[in-house]
């Protein structure tokens, strides 16, 4: 804290209470912001909003692969300003939460390793091994000075009162026995002395001075592996993640607001919420596969940075009733009577008189009419009342007294303008790639995801013998790849794709297919849409064309190309003319006017302007219209977009009772993201270029510019 011109040192460290901040233990609410996944424009807002929701703490993870595109060279730039995005939140007066990781999941490509980390030679991730070590040592350490050079740590006077090291390692730790790359990523990280403690999630044998602590929808289960360390929730989860061709996946705040009160009576002094402002994936950042480019999250600050009632403001009225409750909840420990069959008394005190309940009912449908301290009191079904003096309820989960925010995308009165068609090189593109290899690589391996494009390319010869060539039937085509997603093409020819799902990302493909005799091309596109994120070992997983290609039903029989010579080429014709930038767009010739518009051709380029819609709400590109591909407007990606229509379960949604991410779906037989984030900081007052890549084919002519506006 910097109080007049001396830096006020600040000491944090733990009890089997809580988080002990200058001596004083702490009930402290946090909530998840990941700085990429906003503009440096939008954090201050987005950080106030936090401070004025009732949180202590800002928590973000560090995203490596965002710093470090290339060993040893590193971005901290823009949207990876990581310095900047601390001292907001330090100038707002927030702390902070440091997850270093660096290894994230967070639905953040590749889980945020750095896809060039996997051709270290020798390396296996998140185990005991030496080149991965000393990786993860080298970043975690680069950050940890970054962050003491600029005096951040608490024990500095700085925000930053608590650092994460890996994340998630407890589930990965069952299926090995590799206690030793634990013990080893516990004294590295404490080894770098930032005085003040790490944490490690979901991994119970966190070695001191390490705590341990849950993630999960619910936490109140938890106790630390220690006696001496206090319960602490690092995830709780305020909706989920959405998948294209998924539903939207919706956390009532009444159960949200439950679990946090179950937590906090059976002892637990910390909770984070994840995510409190979830943002956007925006370029190539998306985890996967198929995570989309939105990742609201059902958080209470929206994707746009709006705050989203009623659960914004339920869980602020939350946040004040425990805070009323603070001093009696970190001096005792809870005496707990039953109320009847299904609630719970959990009493606190701190002395003098001072007492706090909090009075539950755990029934799923009923009511509870309930006598505490020879008062009744009625408990609505699966929730919490808070009563700071032990008498007056001032809060109750299930009572939600803020207005729901009625969210509409409205016209912005911007219109696209001089619209002009490219149309990708399918025919001979990649006839002179710069790859050639016997049999089928790996797409990773190649792309070093440079790209999510990769053409794979052979050649087939067919004798002028076969009898399908008079007017016998066709031979069939089949390509099985490892994923994403993948296009098919005879002679130039489009045949058709195949799609992957994130549970099952092995794609295959068959059709009969019209060769001539002699040479035969044939090409294969093959898109990866986001690197997984979790999972064991998940970057040795296969991507791309590496399955079996083969011809069925000649006179000969089958014929397998899997093993013949192929040749690669790496992203689209467009992509190497650099048409998404705004001084390279018009190197090449449009096609311009009405043709531009026509038809729903897939594997198109679209150029289009706009000008900056007036006043200063939220914006986003309607690409209802459109299909699969990429957006980038003024040379910065948007993201990838697809309208695949979500398949679920859209059943009603009741908050009573345990959640899981099925409860509550929406958006059933609508496409699963139609708007993108167009952050305003993107854009001049006059002729944005708008860039479309469109690979199924789309409609240019009704996508729009569209205000985001929210009233409650
Ligand atoms: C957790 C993980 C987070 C995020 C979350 C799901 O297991 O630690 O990074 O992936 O799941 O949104």
């Amino acid at each position: 804290m910097l109080i007049g011109s001396s830096i006020i040192q600040c000491s944090v460290t733990y009890d089997k209470k809580a988080i002990v901040v200058n001596g004083h233990r702490r009930i402290l609410l946090s909530g998840s912001i990941h700085y990429p996944r906003s503009t440096p424009e939008m954090w201050e807002d987005l950080i106030k909003k936090a401070k004025d929701g009732g949180l202590d703490v800002i928590d973000t993870y560090v995203f490596w692969n965002g710093h470090e595109p290339s060993p040893g060279i590193y971005n901290f730039e823009g949207r990876y300003d990581l310095v900047r995005f601390i001292k907001t939140v330090q100038e707002v007066g927030l702390y902070v939460h440091l997850r270093i990781g660096p290894y994230v999941c967070a639905e953040w490509n590749f889980g945020g390793f750095p896809v060039w980390l996997k051709y270290v030679p020798g390396i296996s991730f998140r185990t005991d091994n030496g080149p991965f070590k000393d990786a993860m040592q080298g970043f975690t350490h680069k950050i940890v000075q970054m962050m003491k050079d600029h005096q951040f740590f608490a024990s500095q006077g700085g925000p930053i009162i608590l650092s994460q090291i890996e994340n998630e390692f407890g589930p990965i730790l069952k299926g090995s026995s590799d206690h030793s790359y634990v013990n080893w990523a516990a004294k590295m990280a404490v080894g770098l002395n930032t005085g003040v403690p790490w944490v490690m999630c979901k991994e119970d044998d966190a070695p001191d001075p390490i705590i341990n602590t849950c993630n999960g929808f619910y936490c109140d289960y938890f106790t630390p592996n220690k006696p001496y360390k206090p319960t602490m929730w690092t995830e709780a989860w305020t909706g989920w993640f959405t998948l294209f061709g998924g539903t939207i996946r919706k956390r009532p705040v009444e159960d949200l607001a439950f679990g946090v009160t179950r937590f906090i009576q059976n002892g637990g002094s910390y909770i984070n919420y994840y995510m409190y402002h979830g943002g956007t994936n925006f370029g190539r950042t998306a985890g996967g596969p198929f995570i989309t480019t939105s990742y609201d999250y059902d958080a209470p600050i929206d994707e746009y940075g709006l705050v989203q009632e009623p659960k914004y403001s339920h869980l602020k009225q939350l946040h004040q009733a425990i805070k009323q409750c603070e001093s009696a909840l970190v001096s005792s420990d809870a005496t707990v009577t039953k109320l009847g069959r299904y609630g719970e008394a959990h009493v606190f005190s701190a002395g003098k008189g001072s007492c706090a309940a909090f009075l539950s009912n755990y029934h799923m449908n009923a009511p509870a009419k309930v006598v505490f301290n020879k008062r009744q009191y009625t408990l609505p079904a699966w929730s919490t009342s808070i009563l700071p003096d032990c008498e007056n309820v001032v809060y109750n989960t299930a009572t939600v007294v803020s207005k729901t925010s009625n969210v509409e995308m409205v016209p912005s009165g911007s219109v696209v303008y001089s619209v002009a068609r490219y149309d990708e090189d399918i025919a001979t593109y990649g006839d002179r790639g710069t790859i050639t290899a016997l049999g089928l690589l790996d797409q990773i391996n190649v792309t070093r995801d440079t790209n999510d494009y990769l053409w794979y390319i052979t050649s087939v010869d067919i004798k002028e013998s076969e009898s399908f060539l008079r007017g016998g039937k066709l031979p069939t085509l089949t390509v099985d790849s490892a994923g994403h997603a993948v296009h098919v093409f005879v002679n130039g020819h489009f045949y058709g794709s195949a799609f992957g799902t994130r549970e099952n990302r092995k794609v295959s493909f068959s059709a009969p297919v019209n060769l001539r005799g002699g040479a035969n091309r044939v090409a294969l596109l093959s898109v990866a849409v986001g690197l997984p994120n979790d999972g064991p070992h998940f970057e040795t997983w296969a991507t791309g064309v590496v399955g079996s290609v083969a011809l069925h039903g000649l006179d000969e029989g089958n014929k397998d190309l899997s093993r013949q010579k192929w040749t690669y080429q790496v992203g689209l014709r467009g992509e190497a003319l650099n048409l998404i930038s705004p001084t390279e767009a018009s190197s090449v010739d449009w096609i311009k006017g009405s043709l531009a518009k026509q038809n729903k051709q897939p594997f198109t380029w679209y150029k289009a302007y706009f000008d900056s819609p007036s006043g200063n709400e939220p914006l986003a590109l309607d690409l209802e219209s459109m299909g699969k591909g990429q957006a980038w407007i003024n040379g910065e990606s948007l993201g990838r977009y697809w309208t695949a229509i979500a398949k679920g379960n859209c059943g009603s949604c009741n908050y009573a009772g345990p959640y899981r991410q099925a409860n509550c779906q929406s958006g059933c037989g609508e496409p699963t993201q139609r708007w993108y984030h167009v952050p305003r900081s993107w854009l001049k007052p006059r002729g944005n270029l708008l860039v479309l890549f469109e690979e199924l084919g789309g409609d240019i002519s009704k996508v729009s510019v569209v205000k985001r506006s929210s009233v409650h």
